[in-house]
């Protein structure tokens, strides 16, 4: 199976997955429902459940164990991207080619649909626990403890992201906001799928350089497209960082700088997947996939 055809399947499991776990039934506040399927079912790359997955497999084959961790981590994501398109944030208008979720519906909508979507991650993690035999729990409970803190630093960074426009910032403080906005919820993507599988120490330690190199290339990336990316492939404002003042690579570093150390770093990523030969095939093109993406 080629790279493309994989992702395509792997993209497909994942929103069987979601629709699975997806709260949907006919009620009064159907409409935050639907508001938050809006987000969730829009479009998204399915990058975070993908890493998730695919990390799993590189040691066993029923990633239906992970599936919950999967799912979760996409919610969580799509509620940052609620959240980062809302007036006080971003203030974008379009996401994944189509009005953002609080132009569709309105501003309390979409904040209560990112609050929604948060809360369904861990209603999701939470029935896992209960379905778990005693085996699994303790490792399951520490995975828990760590999906939290990603969440948390996530929102750190989109906090500092966002107090931080206009300013003038360190190298430093720059990777500070991007480990923490971005990088965060990347890793935890990788390692719940490492811990689920039990893999070891030293393998857990790669997978783990593995994603932070990956978390850090795909913000340096997004930078470039909202610099130079094109507005219909990309399916949101492309200049808006500018605009706003933003802390980016692009304004750090300048674009061929950026697009310098993407490649480096890319190549790094790769690396660390060394030991894991074959099998890591798809995680390998899924690094060059980040970096080369146009959307
Ligand atoms: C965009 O993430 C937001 C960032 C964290 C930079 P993705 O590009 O992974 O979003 P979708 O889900 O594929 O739209
Ligand atoms: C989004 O970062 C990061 C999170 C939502 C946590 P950006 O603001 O840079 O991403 P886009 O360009 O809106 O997707
Ligand atoms: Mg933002
Ligand atoms: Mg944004």
């Amino acid at each position: 199976m080629d790279f493309k055809e994989e992702l395509a399947n792997y993209q497909q499991t994942i929103n069987q997955g979601i629709e699975k776990y997806l709260r949907k039934q006919k009620c009064k506040e159907e409409v935050l429902n639907q508001s938050m399927e809006y987000t969730l079912m829009g479009g998204g790359k399915r990058l975070r459940p993908i890493l998730t997955l695919a990390t799993y497999k590189l040691f066993k084959s029923d990633i239906e164990v992970a599936m919950p961790y999967a799912v979760a981590i996409e919610m969580v994501h799509n509620f940052s991207l609620i959240h980062d398109d809302l007036p006080g944030i971003d203030n974008d208008d379009f996401r994944h080619g189509k009005p953002t979720n609080h132009k569709q519906f309105n501003e309390a909508t979409a904040i209560l649909a990112g609050d929604g979507l948060l809360n369904q991650a861990y209603m999701v993690i939470s029935q896992d626990l209960e379905n778990s035999n005693t085996n699994d729990i303790s490792q399951k409970i520490k995975i828990l403890k760590e999906f939290s803190k990603a969440i948390d630093k996530m929102i750190t960074g989109e906090y500092l992201d966002t107090e931080l426009e206009g300013k003038q910032i360190t190298q430093e403080d720059l990777n500070y906001i991007h480990e923490n906005k971005t990088g965060a919820l990347l890793k935890i993507s990788v390692r719940m799928g490492a811990i689920l599988a039990d893999c070891s120490e030293e393998q857990l330690r790669k997978l783990t350089n593995y994603a932070e190199k990956i978390g850090l290339a795909f913000q340096i990336k997004d930078d470039i497209l909202a610099e130079e990316g094109d507005e219909t492939i990309l399916g949101k404002p492309v200049g808006n960082d500018r605009e706003l003042g933003k802390c980016t690579f692009v304004s750090q570093y300048g674009i061929k700088k950026a697009k310098e150390i993407l490649d480096k770093i890319t190549k790094e990523a790769i690396y660390e997947l060394q030991e894991f030969g074959e099998k890591s095939q798809f995680l390998k093109e899924l690094a060059l996939y980040i970096q080369n993406r146009n959307k």
